[in-house]
């Protein structure tokens, strides 16, 4: 039964999308476990370039089932739009399913999570402002309007009707901001419910019957490790948990169908909105990492910080995880660089630091140690085999594998699709 959970390892944008896209190619299922349109995850396929926020990265593949799972929360205004995107470049979308179980994302998230990020100041989070966490609190607190409720016109005016007066009474009173209209809201929303109709249905039972039959499911991770709300830098994270066992419960499977956790890595690390990063690089090889990286978020278009690949994170990352095997994202953009840094640990107040620490005073006084490398300073785009990288490129990698214990099967060297060195086969 081989399922496999495809996952960031730092902080988002590690190149999910393009890992998802070409394994989708030999899997017949791929299945978003959590997140929402907060995820920007690209696919290069040519010329033809594919941002995708809500639908699977296997979209591309006519005959790939994509599933968008229960845990996963959808922003229907949002979900429409990138489906119309989809058609217009002539892409086939009726092989795509959506939970029932999953939650919808209201215009009065996407309000309160702008109000509430504007009323923290310094202390904002740098949400996307896609309203993703007073979404997930909503479902926490039993409040939610599911999929499933959305398509049952008198269930969800019920639920709309209470939720509103709520929210009504906490955009007003606290925030001195407008209410919302019930008539116009529900009618908006009724239109999407009969647009998205012929996509709804129980995806576990979907999910359950291709592991049953022994098919190749991929489980496509949003945002990073560093984001997830249990195990990231809380409170810099997102609503949801990214971690390989999330995509269980967020897909509605049991954990003995998971039989390969695939770490997405970059070559170098970034991060985008507020929040501690112990090798960011706020000098000249950081704006050189990130102009050639063109490390700008596909969401927000906001610059992504940069700096050196960190060992303490990757290590933490696949320890939460049981990460089986890694992908190394861009290589290609360290290909100019002298020198490679590679952060093996931390020193906070002569104490040498192996494990990630979650006290984030504790994290702000960790000085990352660094293990300097010669660069090969040429391009490794066309290189298809790891022989065929430059024997500094190697070095490199196999010193990754060797400080962190992990295989690394994969390596992309360009955004395209056959940009891609598999150094070891996955299905
Ligand atoms: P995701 O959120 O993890 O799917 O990652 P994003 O799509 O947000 O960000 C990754 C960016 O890097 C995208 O623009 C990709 O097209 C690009 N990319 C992915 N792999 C490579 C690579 O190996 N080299 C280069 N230069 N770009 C890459
Ligand atoms: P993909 O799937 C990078 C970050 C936001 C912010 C924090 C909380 O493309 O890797 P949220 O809107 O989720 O409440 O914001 O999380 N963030 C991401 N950063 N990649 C992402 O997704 C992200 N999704 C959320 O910038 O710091
Ligand atoms: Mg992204």
């Amino acid at each position: 039964m081989p399922g496999l959970v495809l996952l960031g390892a730092q902080w988002g944008d590690e190149g999910k999308g393009k890992v998802t896209d070409y394994l989708a190619q030999k899997a017949s299922m791929v299945v978003r476990y959590q997140g929402g349109n907060n995820a920007g995850h690209t696919v290069v396929v040519g010329d033809n370039e594919f941002k995708l926020r809500l639908i699977p990265s296997g979209i591309l593949y006519p005959d790939t089932t994509c599933i968008i799972g229960n845990g996963v929360v959808i922003d229907p205004r949002v979900l429409l739009k990138e489906l119309a995107y989809l058609q217009e470049k002539g892409v086939d979308t009726s092989h795509l399913y959506i939970s029932e179980r999953a939650h919808v994302i209201m215009p009065y998230h996407i309000l309160i999570d702008t109000l509430e990020e504007e009323s923290k100041g310094d202390a904002k989070i740098g949400t996307t402002k896609n309203g993703i966490g007073p979404c997930y609190m909503d479902k926490s607190a039993r409040v939610g309007i599911r999929m499933i409720d959305l398509l049952d016109k008198e269930e969800f005016a019920a639920r709309l009707q209470n939720v509103l007066a709520q929210k009504n009474k906490l955009l007003v009173k606290l925030y001195d901001a407008k209410p919302f209209d019930f008539d116009a809201l529900y009618n908006e929303y009724c239109g999407y419910a009969d647009q998205l109709r012929q996509y709804v249905t129980d995806t576990s039972l979907l999910i359950d019957t291709a592991l049953k039959k022994g098919d190749n499911v991929v489980f496509e991770g949003a945002q990073g490790t560093l984001l997830d709300l249990d195990h990231g830098t809380y409170p810099y994270v997102t609503s949801s948990n990214p971690v390989a066992s999330s995509a269980c419960v967020g897909a509605g499977i049991g954990p003995v169908n998971i039989t390969n956790v695939l770490g997405i890595v970059k070559a170098y690390t970034t991060r985008v909105g507020e929040g501690p990063f112990p090798t960011e690089l706020t000098d000249d090889i950081g704006e050189h990492l990130q102009k050639v990286g063109c490390e700008f978020g596909t969401v927000t278009g906001r610059s992504r910080r940069c700096g050196w690949i960190d060992m303490v994170m990757l290590k933490y990352a696949i320890r939460l995880s049981g990460i089986t095997g890694l992908a190394l994202m861009k290589l290609d953009v360290l290909d100019d660089m002298e020198t490679v840094k590679i952060c093996t640990h931390y020193e906070a107040e002569g104490k040498r630091i192996d494990a990630f620490p979650t006290s984030l005073k504790q994290l702000a006084k960790c000085q990352p140690v660094y293990e300097e490398l010669p660069g090969w300073q040429c391009s490794t785009q066309q290189a298809r085999t790891f022989d065929e990288l430059p024997i500094n490129a190697q070095n490199y990698i196999k010193r990754l594998e060797d400080l962190t214990g992990v295989t690394i099967k994969i390596i992309a060297v360009g955004p395209k699709r056959e940009e891609t060195i598999i150094k070891e086969d996955l299905f």
